[in-house]
């Protein structure tokens, strides 16, 4: 997400292997621990890194850890459409609105927003964001789950907010969440399935439970629901990740700017960021939930990272409360030697926190029922990068060091409850606004920290060695490798990427890109094959202005992580976010996220002119901007980023 409201992401004022297409046995590949420690020093050459022992588990699979990129790249544009390199082609699935595919429950887009709050809940979300193609036919039949961040509410409706009303509000609370759609490729097509026994809409109002050490806790209860183990929905989900049990992983960012404070707000609610009023939603005006003055406790069950099942419409997803709370950006899981789960989240927001949590039991087989509650026991640790290069993690245990009851915390539920103050007081690193993480082959996990324009300003904490630039605009992709293994809870640290613009006056803008440029990193995956791709997030309130007047529209990029060379791949429509991405299990379909085609600088259109800045895809001279997936593939047929 891009909001960009000046205090509202820096509530933090205090002083101080990944798995892909898993559900694909030919093509799973988890990255294991067991790792070499690797001598590393900050900002070091790059090349260094390809010295390091390769992963036993890869070479297994006879491949270099770094893979070539092959494509010529693209300009960057300011065009209202999608660009790709020579010999690929883009094609449009599932925009926002499209049915979902429940049978009975066919309701067609409506170009003028006209759709009702029932319509929308059997239909695509909006702002679609983290994705995942889970085979159910190898590379030619699949589902694809995934997130839909926010909503413009002057595309939304047709009169905008206008007319505010309960309806409105269940429209919005509808049009977020998580979509699971069947899709098939259709010589050489991709379509959406309809009807399909999978499809499915998970909304702000769908039931969920709530497990882990912080269900059932006073803080989690509310008037509707005494037990503190039932809530409903899940909202503001930004990046994701795929368990090897073949489970989703959805984040709930900032859930906070849904909320209304009230006049006086405790201590807990500032360092939160709640705020009188909210953050424009305006939900809480006819859904008293989100009213934080009536249901205190409400804003306490979001922030958690949700389990879905996406091979099964009727289970229950559940917030593991287990792995903290936070304005998370998302959840990617790495498998030690002996076959826990470490799962790394990053909190996007000015001065927050890079966590990770540790399962306590080894994964079985069997799937997601004989993988239930491994999610539920285990450790959180905080990430603390020392300016030698090394870092720690740093426990966030009831009873340990300072997180004690004479310091506000009388259990373990209520540490996770309170993580950020609890990694406060541990003094865990304030990084520039931690993303999306992902682990390549030999280990090395990269996290993107997609900008801080307040660091080192005045009452603001000062650049550290992991959050070197002052004003970072930039953004940068830092990473680290365990020691031993994906467990430990000491690692070494450097810089892979500082993004920015070497033709810029300004030195802390500049960068130290090996080719072409790019701002804001946000998204990141490293593919089957060991590419990483970046996905960048220029919020439309700095696009082609100052430091980022260069870049043109938001754009896809590739990187070789043993070289550091990056290519521009892809450019998106006027006034996106690139954002969320997946490949079938050959490599040959990939699957991206457009989020916000048209937005304006203020992230929420004029509903008298909802084309201003643009169309996509449709061009349709009475549509509307829609949010959509967008299906690339070789003309060859071959495999992507070759
Ligand atoms: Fe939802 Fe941090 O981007
Ligand atoms: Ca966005
Ligand atoms: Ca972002
Ligand atoms: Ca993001």
């Amino acid at each position: 997400m891009s909001k960009d409201f000046s205090l509202m992401e820096d509530s933090n004022r205090s002083s101080n292997l990944s798995i892909h297409d898993v559900s694909d046995p030919a093509r799973r590949q988890v990255l294991r621990g067991g790792l070499g420690a690797l001598a590393s020093s900050l900002l070091a050459p790059l090349g260094a890194v390809g010295g390091a022992a390769a992963l036993s588990g890869c070479a297994s699979l006879g491949m270099s850890f770094a893979a070539k990129i092959g494509f010529k790249s693209v300009a960057t544009s300011t065009a209202d459409a999608i660009s790709v390199p020579e010999g690929y082609v883009a094609q449009v699935i599932a925009p926002w609105g499209d049915p979902v595919g429940i049978a009975g429950q066919n309701y067609a887009f409506k170009d003028d927003a006209s759709n009702t709050a029932a319509e929308q809940e059997a239909q695509i979300g909006m702002h679609h964001d983290g994705i995942h193609y889970y085979p159910l036919e190898g590379s030619k039949r699949g589902l694809l789950a995934m997130n839909h961040e926010y909503v413009d509410h002057g595309l939304l409706f047709k009169d905008g907010m206008a007319n505010w009303s309960a309806e409105k509000v269940r429209k919005s609370q509808a049009a977020h969440g998580v979509t699971i759609v069947e899709v098939q490729d259709k010589g050489g097509k991709w379509e959406v399935v309809n009807p399909s026994k999978y499809a499915r809409r998970i909304t702000t109002t769908t039931p969920m439970d709530i497990s882990g050490p912080a269900a059932g806790h006073a803080m989690m209860k509310t008037a509707a629901d005494t037990s503190g183990r039932k809530v409903l929905g899940t909202l503001n989900n930004c990046a994701s990740g795929i368990t090897p049990w073949g489970t989703y992983l959805t984040s709930e960012e900032n859930f906070i700017f849904y909320f209304n404070g009230g006049d006086k707000l405790s201590d807990h609610e500032k360092r939160w960021g709640l705020r009188k009023g909210g953050v424009g939603y305006r939900w809480h005006e006819h859904d008293a939930r989100f009213d934080a003055t009536q249901n205190p406790n409400e804003p306490n069950r979001f922030g958690w990272i949700v389990e879905i099942d996406p091979n099964n419409p009727n289970a229950t997803p559940i917030k593991r409360t287990a792995m903290g709370r936070g304005a998370h950006e998302g959840a990617t899981v790495a498998v030690t030697q002996d076959n826990r789960a470490v799962i790394y989240m990053g909190e996007d927001a000015r001065f927050e926190y890079i966590y990770k949590f540790v399962s306590r039991d080894a994964i079985k087989s069997g799937g997601a029922a004989a993988n239930a509650t491994l999610l539920d026991h285990g450790t959180l640790y905080v990430a603390k990068f020392n300016a030698d290069g090394k870092g720690q993690w740093l426990a966030l245990t009831h009873g340990q060091g300072p997180l004690t009851a004479a310091n506000g915390f009388a259990d373990q539920a209520e540490v996770l409850i309170k993580s950020r103050q609890a990694s406060d007081l541990l003094g865990g690193t304030k990084m520039d606004r931690p993303e999306w993480i992902d682990v390549d082959k030999q280990g090395w996990v990269y996290a993107t920290l997609t900008n801080n324009s307040n660091r080192g300003a005045s009452n603001m904490p000062a650049v550290d060695a992991a959050n070197p630039r002052a004003n970072n605009t930039q953004g940068n992709i830092i990473r680290w490798k365990e020691d031993v293994d994906f467990h430990a809870t000491t690692f070494a640290w450097n810089h892979f990427i500082m993004a920015g613009d070497p033709s810029l006056a300004r030195a802390e803008a500049k960068g130290n890109i090996q080719g072409d440029i790019f701002s804001c990193p946000d998204g990141l995956w490293i593919d089957g094959r060991g590419l990483m791709w970046i996905q960048c997030d220029m919020s439309t309130s700095a696009m082609g202005k100052g430091d980022l007047k260069n870049f043109g529209n938001n754009m896809m990029l590739a990187a070789d992580v043993k070289t550091g060379e990056v290519r521009r791949f892809l450019v998106g429509p006027a006034g996106c976010e690139i954002t969320g991405v997946t490949e079938t299990p050959d490599g040959k379909t990939m699957f991206l996220n457009v989020q916000h085609p048209g937005e304006p600088a203020n992230e929420q259109n004029n509903p008298a002119n909802p084309r201003a800045i643009s169309n996509w895809p449709e061009q349709k001279a009475n549509g509307r901007p829609r949010s959509a997936t967008v299906v690339v593939r070789k003309l060859d047929g071959g495999i992507i980023g070759t």
